[in-house]
Parts: structure tokens; sequence; C-alpha cells
């Protein structure tokens, strides 16, 4: 048994899991309330302390999965400018007294996709998770690419507009983490919509703003997919995250906009798939990564 939790911008979420098969045990999950320094850390200790207990035997280790680019030693997260206050430099085996492998949450979620779901025994995927923000993860010939600095695969930073004077947490301007990811829902709807719960609920019902906003966006997802599959001819695209969520409303209008934007020699096309772990992945991902390297 191994322990993995993923921290979310909304919402921690914890997995007790057999490391063979990737059966989730026992889940736990509660808020994140990131704004108020410290207690989000508190959280994720409570969180650990009760699958531990669910454990009720011994557990092999613990998984984190974080946003931001993880240490070389992968016990802390190096850099994560804007969210989650105190997670940078945080050393996690101290606060657990116990050992701790922390990961790139997007990173996670797509070695658990390639491991037990939507991209198991592909070679070649991407995965994107649309969330809070906006995380991706590239698999290329059956291994996670981390490239240099384990920074790769920040596919949240890719650009639909250069043009745009936004610049975000990633100081890249228009980037497709802004176009579609949670946090910025209130300034793209022009303070009308918090949540992309709320804007698509809006959309479902024809609102003309809502219809705008929404489209804009996956307009936008659906330009990077197609540039991404120029770069990196994937097999299939693994869409995770509380967006996906979203279903028919957001799969219908984004393969709609791929049949007009992806470059399709041959009538070679990228299979899009919704991550079978939804926004679990994380939290499973680095369960099952347990014990690996780097
Ligand atoms: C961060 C990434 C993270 C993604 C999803 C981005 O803002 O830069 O490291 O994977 O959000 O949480």
């Amino acid at each position: 048994m191994t322990i993995g939790i993923d921290i979310g911008g909304t919402r921690i979420k914890g997995v007790l899991i057999d490391a063979a098969t990737g059966n989730v045990l026992h889940r736990v999950v509660c808020p994140t309330n990131d704004s108020e320094d410290g207690r989000w850390k508190s959280a994720v200790l409570d969180t650990f302390r009760q699958l531990k207990a669910a454990a009720g035997g011994p557990v092999t280790g613990v998984g984190l999965s974080a946003p931001g680019i993880p240490n070389p030693a992968n016990d802390a997260i190096l850099c994560m400018p804007g969210r989650l206050p105190g997670l940078e430099h945080f050393v996690w085996a101290d606060y657990f007294g116990a050992p701790v492998r922390v990961l790139n949450d997007a990173h996670a979620a797509l070695m658990a996709e390639a491991r037990y779901g939507a991209a198991r025994d592909i070679r070649n995927a991407l995965m994107l998770t649309l969330g809070t923000g906006v995380g991706g993860g590239l698999l290329v010939n059956g291994q996670l690419y981390q490239g240099y600095f384990q920074m790769a695969g920040h596919l949240g930073h890719i650009t639909t507009d250069a043009d745009s004077d936004y610049l975000g947490i990633s100081n890249m301007p228009g980037n497709i983490e802004d176009a579609i990811g949670n946090s910025t829902v209130a300034r793209r709807s022009y303070d009308r919509y918090k949540t992309t719960h709320e804007l698509v609920d809006a959309y479902r019902q024809n609102e003309p703003l809502a219809t705008l906003v929404w489209l804009t966006s996956i307009r936008r997802l659906a330009v990077t997919i197609a540039g991404l599959a120029n770069a990196f001819s994937p097999e299939v695209v693994v869409l995770g995250g509380g967006i996906v969520q979203a279903d028919d409303a957001l799969f219908g209008p984004l393969k709609a906009f791929l049949d007009v934007f992806e470059w399709r020699p041959a009538g070679k096309f990228t299979t899009l798939r919704k991550a079978h772990f939804e926004d679990w992945a994380g939290a499973i991902g680095a369960a099952g990564a347990v014990g690996g390297e780097g």
C-alpha cells in the first residue's frame, strides 16, 4: 500500500492505493483554503494521518503531487510563485515524519493515466490538467519526459495570444492557463461568473456572455492542442482536472474546433480522451510513483 496526496487549488485529495494494481482502497478530500497562510499545510498533514490510520498496517511510502517544479531530490517544490504560500522549499518528509516523494501535479496525473488509466498501453501521449491552473505532461516512448530541471511539460504556460496585456503568474502573455483555468473565470466574464461550473451551466442555457467566454476558451485550447500535436505527434491527448466534468460541453466544441484547426496529413488525427481518474489522477499518480526515481 502507498499513499498519494494531491494539493489542488480548490481541494486536497488523498488516496491509499494498492500500488501493484492502482486500486484505490480509501479516499480523503477536504478544501484547500490556500489564501490563509499555513492552514492548508495542516490540512495536508491531517489528510496523511487519516490515510495512515485507514491503512491499518505498514505503508510503503508517500507521494505528494503539487503545482510547481520539484527540486532535484524530489523532496520539496522548488518554484511555484503566486499559489499556495509557503509551498516553495517546504520539506514534507520533516513535517510528516515519513519519507515523501514530491512530484509536479500534472506529471503525477499523467503517470496515473499511463500506468492504470486512459493512456494505458500508449507510448506517446500528452496530458493537460484543466483546473485552477493548467498543467501538462509529456509521455515520450513510454517515459515521462521531464527535460532539464524537471520543468518540461509546463504546457499551461504556452501562449495563445502573444499580444495580450495579461501576464498571469507564469509571466507569459495570453497563456492557455489564463485562457481556460478556474482562476480567471471572473476576469474573463466581467465578474459575471465565479467558477467554471457556473460558467458552463450558463453556457448550457445559451446565455450569450457565457457562450462567448466558454467557446473562446475552448477555441484557444483547441489551437493549443493542435500546435502540441504538430510538435509531439502524440497518439492520444488526455484531458484531466476538474474542468473535464463539463463533459460534452467541453469535448463537443473542442472536437469541432479541432476539426477546423488540426493538421491531419493523410487523415492522421489526435485522439482525445477524458482522464480515467478525472481530478483524482494527481493523487493516484503520486501514490503509484513511490519508490521511483527522479
Ligand atoms: C503550474 C504548474 C502546474 C499547473 C497545474 C501551473 O500554474 O505552473 O506547475 O502543474 O499550474 O496545477
